[in-house]
């Protein structure tokens, strides 16, 4: 991001802002000073600043939770864009606005300040975790699991020199990437950041990826032009939590526990990465955000590292004894940077005391301010004072999405195919005509799952709308056929006319992030891409399942079935890389980066024993010995419908949130009057605050579901209700439950339990219907079976 001009407060004026930044004039020109003076450069800054200022270097809240005016009066040290924020309140902003909105906070934290206290430019994180897929129109990279599968550092650094060059164009700093992340359980939601379950397979990948984001040790432009900071992610142990739980807890012989979950950082740090985020898991009891001895003993002392730590959202307010708003502890225990997305005022105000009554001695603020800034000098934050729509690439916005960084997607989508099974029916045959069936052919944003434009990602998300210049799955068969002389029709359902040689199946989970990504098994319940291959099973068209998803998963059933098995993981934007091995263009070359389950309610494998196929499993196209016939049993898959219709900020599979006119996605979104948005209560965006317009309806349902449970809905009521409101259960008469709306007003969380004793019916339908406006949380909806007699409670 550095520019190799320094840029004068003329020039800046030049540019159009009214606002003329600090001139740089007493900065030496420090960009290849030794050590010594680095520091004696930094010791200097720092004794200059005030205490207030300081404080403010650890703070990064999230954009949309302050404003310029903010920027200007406290200065904050950084700041991020959560994955559900884009520039001015739109997630969907163009590139522009994301540039402007840089310049805007730049040159707001770069006022002069009263009686020649220094001035240190602020710097903005995101998460470009496969792209910079926050903006419209960015390339969309294969999500990490693809590219442990490709297993090609060069690639993988190709990704993060371009990455970094897209990310420059909206001028922003700093990336929260790499996730070097273990995964062991593959029950785990994030599993798919992870590029595999073995160590050795991650770290040189996570090295590559810091290399390219940052540029090599060494060379001239290492973080300048074409480069950013990037981050190792998450120190340590996010991979190995019991049971695949986000955010939980580690246990085990600490010794043992680094050979895992810790073993990749050494790689990035000899690589240069300048910040390590911690992470939210707690190791044999302590959170990380407060544990001393790993984020300094160990991370500092024994693995030598030298740049930031940066927390995560919010992760020191899990901290044992501390809130969002007060938490000397993680600085104590190493954290430089609190990632504080809204409650940054409290903490920076808490902070501020601390140091003034000694619970935070004043030397240890000083390595943490210290710390920010040698990265900050690094990066050339502190030589030429540019505001960033002046620095290299900014603005270029033909660089997002460009031919040459699609290029090398496409390159990462066919390196990372695994094939698992070939009858034969691969490579397609030259001329042939193809049927193209599922719902996720022709869905960039299943193709591209969490973390895409929006945090959980989401199939909401249109093809022509969202992803300008993307080639789906489908676009890409097709172009594939056309070329080679055959045709290719899509058939979201299979049907055709005239029988075709041969149908790819494409099917797979849908988006989701963090921990809505948890299962508590990995049986595959979407039975669209099993039905699709039996019927073509029956009709005797031979098949190519096309798996898109964010683990192995257990496949007997889908495996049995298909001519040709191939695991695509989440390809993103460049579909075109799939037809580039399914018709022999590109030799397959993919291999597991995970174990493959032969059983269902298999957590934790990471070993050949047990796995159907092992770590570095992959055919090649000319394999074509047959896959023995697997066991079709799974008893977690048969246990009915899911009972946990709402939990942990997720709908399940099969419950719909409708309203008269539209779908609310994952219980999100605009329908028919209804507005639900994402909430936190106890984790981000857990819980949906509702609101309803007059006359508007929330129906939430599940197809097959269960007739006999009552419902435990965790709610709470922020608007009093003005007109009545009522709730009807299965074809039971409404309810009208305004006296007890009205009541819970304004109290926190709540429970409504609804059993036999107040409606007739408790069929799996739930519908709210307000006459008036009217504003409703959910936390939690759970059925449950209640003894005989249960009283309905509000
Ligand atoms: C995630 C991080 C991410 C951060 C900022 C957290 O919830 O765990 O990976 O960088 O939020 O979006
Ligand atoms: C994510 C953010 C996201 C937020 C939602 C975090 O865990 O990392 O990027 O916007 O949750 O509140």
């Amino acid at each position: 991001m550095r520019t190799f001009l320094l840029a004068t407060a003329a020039a800046i004026g030049l540019a159009g802002c009214t606002t003329v930044p600090a001139p740089a004039a007493s900065a030496p020109p420090a960009q290849t000073a030794p050590v010594a003076d680095e520091d004696a450069r930094i010791a200097d800054l720092v004794a200059r600043m005030s205490l207030e200022r300081k404080v403010a270097q650890l703070i990064q809240p999230q954009i949309g939770s302050f404003t310029a005016a903010d920027m200007r009066r406290y200065r904050f040290g950084s700041y991020l864009n959560g994955g559900n924020r884009g520039p001015y309140g739109d997630e969907f902003a163009p590139a522009s606005q994301w540039l402007r909105h840089a310049d805007e906070m730049y040159l707001a934290s770069v006022e002069p300040l009263a009686g020649g206290e220094p001035v240190i430019p602020t710097m903005w994180g995101t998460d470009a975790v496969h792209g910079h897929t926050n903006v419209v129109g960015a390339t969309i990279f294969p999500h990490n699991i693809g590219l442990g599968a490709a297993r090609d550092p060069d690639l993988v650094r190709q990704i993060g020199e371009a990455t970094a060059v897209e990310i420059e164009v909206t001028g922003i700093d700093w990336n929260f990437s790499p996730t070097v992340a273990v995964a062991r359980d593959d029950r785990w939601g994030r599993t798919y950041e992870s590029y595999s379950e073995d160590p050795a397979i991650v770290a040189p990948l996570g090295a590559a990826l810091v290399e390219g984001l940052q540029g090599r040790k060494g060379e001239a432009d290492r973080l300048g032009a074409g480069h950013v900071i990037a981050t190792a992610k998450h120190f340590f142990g996010d991979g190995g939590t019991e049971q695949g739980v986000d955010q939980g807890e580690v246990t085990g012989d600490i010794e043992a526990l680094k050979a895992i979950h810790a073993a990749p950082y050494p790689a990035t740090i000899d690589a240069g990465v300048e910040a390590i985020m911690a992470s939210f898991n707690s190791i044999n009891g302590v959170k990380m955000h407060g544990n001393k001895m790993l984020l300094t003993d160990v991370l500092r002392g024994e693995l030598g590292f030298d740049g930031l730590v940066v927390g995560d959202w919010n992760g020191h307010g899990q901290v044992a004894g501390c809130t969002n708003t007060d938490c000397p502890q993680s600085l104590l225990a190493g954290l430089d940077i609190y990632m504080v997305p809204d409650d940054w005022k409290g903490l920076y105000e808490t902070l501020i005391a601390q140091v003034r009554d000694g619970t935070i001695p004043v030397p240890v603020l000083d390595e943490a301010v210290s710390r920010i800034l040698r990265v900050k000098m690094r990066a050339g934050l502190l030589d030429e004072f540019a505001q960033p729509s002046a620095r290299p690439n900014a603005g270029e916005y033909h660089l997002l999405g460009s031919p040459e960084h699609r290029a090398i997607a496409r390159e990462a989508v066919a390196k990372s195919q695994v094939l698992l099974k070939n009858d034969g029916v691969l490579p397609l045959a030259e001329g042939a005509d193809i049927l193209v069936a599922g719902s996720a052919a022709d869905s960039i944003a299943q193709a591209a799952g969490g973390w895409t434009l929006t945090w959980q990602g989401g199939l909401e998300l249109a093809n022509a709308e969202h992803f300008p210049g993307a080639t789906s799955i489908w676009q890409g068969l097709k172009d594939a056929a056309a070329a080679r002389g055959g045709s290719a029709t899509l058939s979201v359902d299979g049907t055709y006319a005239a029988k075709p040689d041969a149908a790819i199946v494409v099917f797979g989970e849908e988006p989701y992030a963090e921990f809505a990504g948890d299962r508590k098994h990995l049986g595959f319940s979407d039975e669209e891409g099993l039905g699709l291959l039996r019927k073509f099973a029956a009709e005797g068209v031979p098949t190519v399942a096309v798996f898109l998803s964010g683990r192995p998963m257990w496949m007997n059933r889908e495996l049995n079935l298909a001519d040709a098995f191939v695991a695509s993981w989440l390809p993103g934007s460049e579909g075109a890389g799939v037809a580039d091995v399914l018709t022999g263009a590109v030799p397959v070359t993919g291999k597991l980066g995970f174990s493959w389950p032969e059983r269902c309610d298999y957590g934790p494998l990471n070993s050949p024993e047990g796995a159907l196929f092992p770590v570095g499993y992959g055919r090649s196209l000319a394999d074509t010995a047959p896959l023995r016939k697997l066991d079709e049993n799974c008893a977690p898959l048969e246990q009915g419908p899911a009972l946990d219709w709402y939990v942990n900020g997720r709908l399940a599979d099969g419950v719909l949130a409708n309203t008269a006119s539209g779908k609310l996605d994952n219980l999100r979104g605009e329908a028919g009057g209804i507005t639900a948005m994402g909430l936190d209560r106890s984790a981000q965006e857990d819980a949906r605050s509702v609101t309803f317009a007059p006359g508007a309806a929330l129906e939430l349902s599940q197809g097959g579901g269960n007739s006999g449970y009552g419902y435990r809905i965790l709610y709470a009521v922020t608007d009093r209700p003005e007109a009545p409101v009522t709730l009807a259960v299965g074809s039971g008469e409404p309810l009208d439950i305004t006296q007890q709306l009205a009541v819970a007003a304004g109290k926190s969380w709540r429970e409504m339990i609804i059993t036999g004793a107040c409606t007739t019916d408790l069929g799996p339908t739930l519908t709210f219907a307000s006459q008036g406006a009217f504003a409703l949380s959910i936390g939690t909806i759970v059925r449950e079976e209640f003894a005989d007699g249960t009283d309905c409670s509000f």
